[in-house]
């Protein structure tokens, strides 16, 4: 059997934190195993938003990468590349966005959600550009580019790839061939790690704890963590069920017996929660240390992270080319 190709992009947002540690990363890596992977930076879709903001984008590259294979993104294994190193996404971009109605991208939901936010942090009619409104058909160029057949992604991006199936089916039907492949969603079952704030963790609420983040950061950051909030003296018995960030840590960072420890300690009142979250720091500490170490070597030859990418992005590029030489045939633009 032949090997299942795997796509999925992620804009360079900036250092990852440990919600895309384990949500997302472990999990590619897992799949660069037994499939041919192909793991990009989508740098042209951060343009589509922060056009304006164009000073860190090099640098949010470079963390990103940094944090890839830091996490164990194999370039050995995986075909790790930029968005903005396949000129061929860009004219499959073009030929895609002829066929696509207008309406397909207005309806899309992510994009209308994407668009809300934007307007509610004050975004003006300018700053909602013609390449936003492509996003999705730049993101259907992404994948349909490489003839995915599985995309990992979270929820909030299965909208994307319907349009992207819709966009396949309606260019090889008007064309009359076969040549783009429909792409499957591949659900990633995130265990939703929580800020420590209890709400979902994320950079813009400051309540992370990036991969990248040194032990002494990583126990200040947990240190802040909500507990059971109905324990407020420390003779309090506490209910672990009712702790809403430090004991789901335990069940994530600890080993079995180590969780039933603390459970019991925390029912008993024998543990107060500060000491409970020194221990879990230094857990949570513990497991990321290979990773911190690995991402250590890799700022220190920053060399090497490019020519990865750049060595990546050659490689991505063959398949790429495959593709768009058959959707120009099929269009039959003159060449
Ligand atoms: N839109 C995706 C996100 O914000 C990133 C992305 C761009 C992507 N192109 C893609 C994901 C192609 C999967 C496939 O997370
Ligand atoms: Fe949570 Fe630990 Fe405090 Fe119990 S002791 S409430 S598990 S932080």
């Amino acid at each position: 059997m032949s090997k299942k190709s795997i796509l999925s992009l992620m804009r360079p947002t900036g250092k990852l934190h440990l919600g895309h540690y384990l949500g997302v990363l472990t999990n590619w890596v897992k799949l660069q195993e037994e499939n041919d992977c192909y793991y990009g930076i989508a740098d042209w879709h951060a343009l589509t938003t922060k056009f304006d903001e164009t000073d860190s984008l090099r640098q949010n590259t470079i963390e990103v990468l940094l944090d890839w294979l830091a996490a164990g993104i194999d370039p050995n294994k995986a075909k790790i590349y930029l968005q903005s190193l396949i000129p061929e996404t860009a004219m499959l971009h073009i030929y895609l966005s002829m066929v696509t109605p207008n309406n397909w991208a207005e309806r899309d939901p992510t994009l209308k959600d994407m668009v809300k936010i934007m307007k509610a942090k004050g975004s003006n009619e300018e700053s909602l550009s013609y390449g936003l409104i492509g996003y999705p058909i730049l993101m259907s160029a992404d994948i349909l580019n490489f003839d995915a057949d599985f995309v990992p992604v979270g929820i909030d991006q299965v909208a994307h790839i319907e349009i992207t199936r819709d966009i396949a089916r309606r260019f090889n039907n008007i064309y009359k061939t076969d040549i783009l492949k429909e792409p499957q969603p591949k659900l990633t079952e995130i265990p939703l790690l929580k800020g420590m704030d209890g709400n979902k963790m994320g950079k813009s609420f400051h309540n992370d704890i990036k991969i990248s983040d040194d032990e002494e950061t990583t126990e200040k950051r947990i240190m802040t963590a909500i507990t059971d909030r109905s324990r407020l003296r420390k003779t309090d018995l506490g209910h672990p069920d009712e702790c809403e960030v430090v004991y789901p840590y335990w069940k994530i960072f600890g080993s079995g017996e180590e969780t039933e420890e603390i459970r019991c300690a925390c029912e008993k009142g024998q543990i107060v929660c500060a000491e409970c979250k020194k221990r879990l720091a230094k857990k949570v500490n513990e497991k990321m240390a290979p990773v911190r170490e690995k991402r250590k070597f890799y700022e220190n030859n920053l060399r090497e992270v490019h020519d990865i990418i750049t060595e990546g992005s050659k490689k991505a590029q063959i398949k790429a080319r495959e593709v768009l030489d058959k959707v120009e045939k099929a269009v039959m633009v003159y060449r």
